[in-house]
């Protein structure tokens, strides 16, 4: 890794995405350049269609851009194989989605279980730390339920309970808050800021300015080009209602 660097975990440089359909080509994202730094809590916002997600797909690894460059925690994604890339992002990253993403048949347990698997731990090492997951997120009394059994907000906990299995140095969250009331929004988002205060780097997707403005940085896209880069306080980090 490079000394230099040690302290930037996600580095774009140049990064385009363009999508061709037919005649048409969308550039979801136009010229994109982003330092985020170990233990920042960053929020990604803009209208729909703006490039948010397109972004994040980039960051966790998910997509490649159309041309530009990717560092995450120093190595150079884009060069990678699959297998060196899949290796890198279980070890790096942390996922959460709008939608949860839960297993229905596994219970609370098992689904965080999973996230475990494939970094080869044994089942008994992995049942113990599942289970000190969801305590940790105010779930232990519900690890042998399915997740149809809970309400949005808990199964967001255990979601993020999942993301932090591997011990990652981030949290990539793409509206964690957007299927929730706005109570439970922010208590999720409470969870996502004591991970923060704990050290981990957390940068989140999300539409709802008063969910943004809870973040030290803000990153504001338009037309998938960043058109804002600071604190939450600036009049120019609010998006306008759609
Ligand atoms: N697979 C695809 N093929 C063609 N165009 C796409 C594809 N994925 C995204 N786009 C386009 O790229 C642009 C950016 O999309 P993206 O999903 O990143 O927006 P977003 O900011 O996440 O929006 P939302 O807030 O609605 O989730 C949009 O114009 C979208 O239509
Ligand atoms: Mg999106």
């Amino acid at each position: 890794m490079n000394e230099q660097n040690n302290d930037v975990l996600i580095k774009l440089q140049d990064v385009y995405k363009i999508y061709q359909t037919g005649e048409t080509s969308v550039h979801a994202l136009d010229g994109v350049s982003l330092e985020i730094r170990r233990g920042e809590f960053a929020a990604i916002v803009g209208a729909s269609g703006s490039g948010k997600s397109t972004c994040m797909n980039i960051i966790g690894c998910l997509d490649k851009p159309t041309s530009g460059s990717y560092h995450l925690a120093g190595a150079d994604v884009l060069s990678m194989d699959d297998n060196a890339k899949a290796k890198l992002r279980n070890k790096t990253l942390g996922f959460i989605f709008q939608q949860y993403n839960l297993i229905p048949k596994l219970n609370l347990c098992e689904n965080v279980e999973l996230a475990m698997l494939y970094a080869g731990m044994p089942a008994g090492e992995r049942h113990k730390r599942s289970l000190k997951l969801l305590e940790q997120v105010g779930l232990a009394d519900k690890a042998q339920n399915v997740p149809n059994q809970l309400s949005g907000g808990q199964q967001q906990r255990v979601a993020i309970a999942r993301a932090l299995a591997g011990e990652p140095a981030v949290i990539l969250a793409d509206e964690p808050t957007g299927a929730l009331d706005s109570q439970t929004g922010r208590e999720i988002l409470a969870y996502l800021k004591q991970l923060n205060i704990e050290g981990r780097t957390v940068v989140l997707i999300t539409h709802d300015n008063a969910i943004a403005r809870q973040a030290q940085r803000i990153i504001r896209l338009e037309d998938g080009k960043i058109v804002y880069d600071g604190t939450a306080d600036a009049p120019e980090a609010v998006v306008a209602a759609e």
